[in-house]
Order: C-alpha cells, then structure tokens, then sequence
C-alpha cells in the first residue's frame, strides 16, 4: 500500500500561486470555455460551484470554485449521526480557562488501524463554530490510509505533518505533505488522507473563522515572507468508482456520515480560488534585524485569519525557520514577554532556539493570553553571555498558531497523560542579578 502510494506522489503536478483563479482538467475538453454553467457541460458531467465566502464578500476577499464533476454533490443519501471520537469543537465550555502555562509531550502511539480521522484530537480552542469565529488545536496520529472520506463544514483545516508523509486525495486532486511542509483543505472540500510510511503524526488548525490569506507587507514591499509562487494546488485528478463509499461530514462540531454508491472525489475539472495546496516552510524567506534587536515574531507570519479589527487576526500561522542571527548589543532569544494574544507552539523538527529541552517534535506548549513566557535558564544565561558573531539558527523548524482569544482545553487535554508536570520550573532557576549602584 504504502509503496505504491509513494509511487503516485513522486511526480505530482501542481499549480503555482496563491489566491490565483487556477483552472485544471483531468481529461481534454472537460473544462467549460467561456461560462461557468452551460446549459450543458462538456462530456455530459455536471456543473456545481463550491462557495468558501458568501457570493458578495469584497472581490479580494472572495473565494469560490467551479467543480465540473460526474454526479452532482447533491447526489446522496441522508446523513446520521456518528462518534465523534476525540474531536471537539468550539464554543469549549467543558473545562475552565486556565492561565497557567502548559507543556505536552507527544500523543502516545495510537492503536493499529488507526487512520487520520479516528486519530485526530483535540487540544483545544475559542470562538464558536456556528458563529464562523475562533479556531481549534488539534493533533493526530494515524497509522492507516483513510478508505472513507471527510469534509469539514466548519472551517478550514491547516494540516502540519511532525511525522510520516501524507498523500491527501481531495476533490481537486493531489497533495503530497512531508513534515517541513503545511496542507490546506478549505472549508467544506472532500479529501481523503492516506499514509506513505508507517505512522504519521502531526498537527492541524481548524479555523473558523476568514480563511487564511497571505500577510499584508508594507514597507517590506513586493517581496518577502511566504512567496505567492511557492503555494502549490493540485491539478485535476478524479475517482470513477461506483460503489459504496463512506463519506464523513463535521458540521457544528458533530460527525454525520453517510454511505454514497460511488466516489464524491469525482471531480473532472475545476476552476477557482477555493482551493486546497501545499507550502514547503522552508521556502519561507525569513526577514529580521541587521543592525539590533529583533522585531516581533509578527515578522515570521506565515498565513492570517483576518477578523473584522485591522491587524487583530482570529488566528496567525507563525514559523520559526532556519536563519541567521546577527544583531548587535542584542538578547537573541524570542524575549521575555507577555501578550494579549494566546499562542499554541508545536516543533516540526530538532529544537527550538528559547527552549534547552522538554520541547519536543510532535509535542507542544500553550501560552494563554497573559501568561509570562519566554526563554528558560540555560538559554538565558547562554544568551547573556555569549560572543555576538553571526550565528546560524538552523536545528529546528517550530511553529505557532496564535490567536486573538484564549484556547481553552478540552477535558481529555486538560487531564492526559502526556500532560508535562512542572512545567513551570524551567523558569524557576533565574536569578536576580539587580545590583543598585550606590
Ligand atoms: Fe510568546
């Protein structure tokens, strides 16, 4: 199984750009010239657009998609409802907000025949889903392909590989994540993910709320961040299979699931801009300091969630890359600090340049809104005393996923195992050093 899907993701075909209208066709003549809705589609398959904003958002702002497809979606039985395992959905009332900083090691290994669904879980989040705000934080480890299929109503889900590779069959076609690599399925499209190595495990950003659009640059200009050419979505690829197929759909938080008789991934054309990719975070062009300080860690902002107050994002994808380091007269080091935003971190790869150990790829932390943070001991002393020559950061790829609210845990996060105790103490050994002059 997991040869052969290999095989079917080396030489995927992709579409650059981001926010582009792209347009792909598995067979010639399938895509439509000229108008979105013929009075008949080419090749006899039907016409059906998928809308990610509502028909009059800003032109900047919209997002929709026109499938060309050999069923209709509306083709399927009812939905029932079904488990809904470890995924939890906003509005998180269970468990009470804690101000405390948090620390988790990575899920323990899950059961054999486990696939990304049945192992995602659910950390926590804000907002509320029917209210289209907030996020969730989710984790998940699989160690089988998914044979059904999902679709998420409730938001777009910004998929972060730690482990294991991923081939995710979605109605546009195909993406190959690796870890070091992010996938994006917006809200509502059908995917299907499927392992190519043992296990895989990871993370995923569920947002509620605008899908995720490139920063603003301003006096950074044209260039800079994550490039629009580096975003990659798939060409056109289609299922033709008749039979039954199990399809999943998260609405409001609840798992429905019903059984098609043939593939909702029969999708022969499309075009559009509500569309899934992949992004390689290293192409990430990191920008900082060259003469003292460093800006804020706004500056590796991958992707925002805008909200409807300019700069307040419901949720930030940040990246901490690999870069150099050359500041004068500068603690280098992510500073001390608190912040009115809420961030969740996690480590794709190796370690992270404010933490000495207890922060682990496939592990993650949780600063609530508030909480005092920032390097432990070792990494302050180090830094304090260390010669200022060029330094190359380049042992660890970590990430953040900030928010404008506080993420509350579900109970099951609240209360796991792998749940570090004593978190705390990393900052516990920092000693005074004031010494009033007299
Ligand atoms: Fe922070």
């Amino acid at each position: 199984m997991s040869g052969d899907a290999r095989k079917t993701a080396e030489g995927l075909a992709y579409l650059s750009g981001f926010g582009n209208e792209h347009s792909s066709q598995a067979v010639p003549g399938a895509l439509p010239e000229g108008r979105n809705s013929p009075q008949r589609a080419p090749l006899g398959l039907y016409a059906e657009q998928l809308s990610g904003t509502a028909f009059t958002e800003p032109r900047a702002d919209n997002r929709r998609s026109w499938l060309y497809r050999i069923r209709p979606s509306a083709a399927h039985p009812a939905f029932a409802r079904a488990g809904n395992g470890a995924i939890r959905t906003a509005p998180f009332t269970q468990a009470v907000p804690d101000p405390n900083r948090l620390r988790w090691n990575p899920l323990p290994e899950p059961e054999t025949g486990t696939d990304f669904l049945a192992g995602l879980w659910t950390l926590g989040g804000n907002g509320d889903v029917a209210q289209r705000t907030g996020m969730a934080v989710h984790l998940y480890h699989a160690t089988a392909s998914m044979e059904r299929v999902f679709s998420d109503a409730d938001g777009e889900l910004l998929i972060v590989p730690e482990h294991g590779g991923l081939l995710l069959r979605t109605e546009f076609g195909l993406l190959h994540a690796e870890p070091g690599h992010v996938a994006l399925i917006p809200r509502g499209v059908r995917f299907r993910v499927e392992l190519l190595d043992e296990r895989a495990r990871g993370y995923v950003c569920e947002n509620y709320g605008a899908p995720f659009r490139l920063p603003d640059l301003g006096p950074i200009g044209a260039n800079g961040l994550a490039n629009v050419r580096d975003f990659m979505a798939p060409v056109a690829a289609y299922e033709d299979v008749e039979g039954p197929v199990e399809v999943v759909n998260k609405f409001c938080g609840n798992l429905w699931t019903a059984t098609y008789d043939h593939s909702p991934l029969d999708v022969v054309a499309w075009h559009g801009n509500h569309v899934p990719y992949v992004y390689d975070l290293r192409r990430f062009n990191v920008i900082g300091t060259i003469s003292y300080d460093h800006p804020d860690p706004s500056i590796f902002t991958v992707l925002t969630s805008p909200s409807d107050t300019p700069g307040l994002a419901g949720v930030d994808f940040v990246v901490f890359a690999p870069r150099w380091l050359v500041g004068e007269d500068t603690f280098r080091p992510p500073y001390f600090h608190r912040n009115v935003m809420s961030e969740y971190m996690g480590l794709i790869e190796g370690a992270y340049d404010a933490k000495a150990e207890g922060f682990v790829p496939g592990g993650g932390s949780l600063h609530n809104m508030m909480s005092a943070h920032g390097p432990d001991r070792e990494t302050f002393d180090r830094a304090s005393a260390a010669e200022l020559k060029p330094q190359r950061i380049d042992d660890g790829l970590a990430f953040m996923f900030e928010t404008r609210w506080p993420v509350t845990l579900t109970p099951h996060a609240a209360r796991a195992e792998h749940l570090q105790q004593g978190y705390d103490d990393v900052w516990q050994g920092l000693e005074r050093h004031f010494r009033p002059l007299h």
